[in-house]
């Protein structure tokens, strides 16, 4: 039975004209989006091509993934090479990608498909989901999508286009299954990978969270809020609280021949395994200090401003300490210095990226004024 007890009466009637899956996809095969992962003119979809995607696209934009994708395949072209890789040099080509257990998981992964199926992908969500890193999203879309299976991948913006279609009162996250639901039941046996990439393609462009451009939806005569008027208002949510600030210091140390101070962060907890510049803890008590410098003695000038950075569960702001030590310095144990013209293979996260620009930016403005 189509879940339609959330609807009025006049709603639930006007929910018996079905959206149906053949007209997306006819919109689908004029206007899909053309992406480095999918397959073509009938052709079949490359499973390594299509995880690789999924994986990289968890919480990520579209815009932002085909770089990393591009670089990712030209370098590690197939399930086995990407097995074969040192776990740093995948991380560093993760660098900035953000949500770094990703890329620790994609290569755990890479490394069981190869000796637990030799190197072929299984089809099955149950068994995709036994891999690191694939979740139920991920397995559906993998599933459907690299095997044309009858699977539904439900994300954000397929639950924007469901709760819209069919005026959903519910509000995330507690809507999410019975949004779920509707798209399960919509998904047709045949073409239901199409069928997932239509709903995410119509999400993306046309089913925005603002301003939707309904007169060019093909479920436009079928969507109810549409019909209401009010389709920008859903999904209905429950106002989320945001995680309380944090704060911290970060500590720029040029050597004279132009190498920083750096350090692995530990293998466990929030960007784990991934670069840093030294520091202070991050919390919400921090009280702005240069106590916590690695090397003591310095004359560390605190540049203006703080770098922010906003996590899944908190927001950052770190106060940035520059100082300059004579090339002969040695760094300090568990850390060590890195040529600037080399940060490029660190496993650098965003958060650092900004640091270093921004104490760059300020070391660089202190010497042009004539400021040491
Ligand atoms: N987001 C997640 N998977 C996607 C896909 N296959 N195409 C476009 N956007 C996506």
């Amino acid at each position: 039975m189509r879940e339609t007890s959330r609807l009025n009466g006049e709603e639930r009637a006007r929910a018996k004209r079905l959206p149906e899956a053949s007209t997306l996809l006819a919109w689908y095969d004029v206007s899909a989006r053309v992406l480095p992962w999918r397959a073509r003119g009938g052709a079949k979809p490359d499973p390594y091509r299509v995880w690789l995607s999924e994986i990289m696209l968890q919480q990520t934009r579209v815009e932002t993934v085909l770089p990393y994708y591009a670089k990712f395949l030209a370098r590690w072209p197939d399930v086995t090479a990407l097995a074969n890789a040192r776990q740093e040099e995948v991380l560093s080509a993760w660098a900035g990608l953000g949500y770094y257990a990703r890329a620790r998981n994609l290569h755990a992964c890479a490394k069981a498909v190869v000796s637990e199926f030799s190197a072929c992908f299984p089809e099955e969500e149950a068994e995709l989901r036994r891999l690191p890193g694939i979740g139920a999203y991920t397995s559906a879309a993998i599933s459907a999508i690299a095997f044309g299976r009858k699977a539904t991948p439900v994300d954000g913006n397929i639950e924007r286009v469901m709760s819209r279609l069919f005026a959903v009162e519910e509000r995330l996250p507690a809507a999410k299954k019975i949004l779920a639901r509707f798209a399960a039941e919509m998904t047709p046996a045949i073409r239901a990978g199409d069928f997932a990439q239509a709903l995410m393609d119509l999400g993306a462009t046309i089913c925005t969270p603002r301003k939707p451009a309904c007169a060019i939806c093909p479920w436009m005569d079928v969507c109810i809020a549409r019909t209401r008027g009010d389709q920008e208002t859903f999904p209905r949510k429950v106002e989320k609280a945001e995680g309380k600030l944090r704060k911290g210091a970060a500590f720029f140390v040029l050597r004279e021949d132009n190498h920083i101070l750096l350090r692995t962060r530990a293998d466990k907890g929030l960007l784990a395994s991934m670069t840093e510049l030294p520091g202070s803890e991050w919390s919400a008590e921090y009280k702005e200090s240069a106590r916590t410098a690695p090397i003591p003695g310095l004359k560390w000038k605190k540049a203006l401003g703080v770098v922010r950075h906003v996590f899944t569960h908190f927001p950052l702001e770190l106060t940035v300490y520059a100082a300059g030590v004579p090339k002969k310095t040695r760094a300090p144990k568990g850390m060590r210095f890195v040529a600037l013209g080399a940060l490029d293979e660190e496993a650098l996260p965003s958060v650092m990226r900004k640091v270093i620009a921004h104490a760059r930016e300020f070391t660089s403005e202190r010497k042009r004024t004539g400021r040491r």
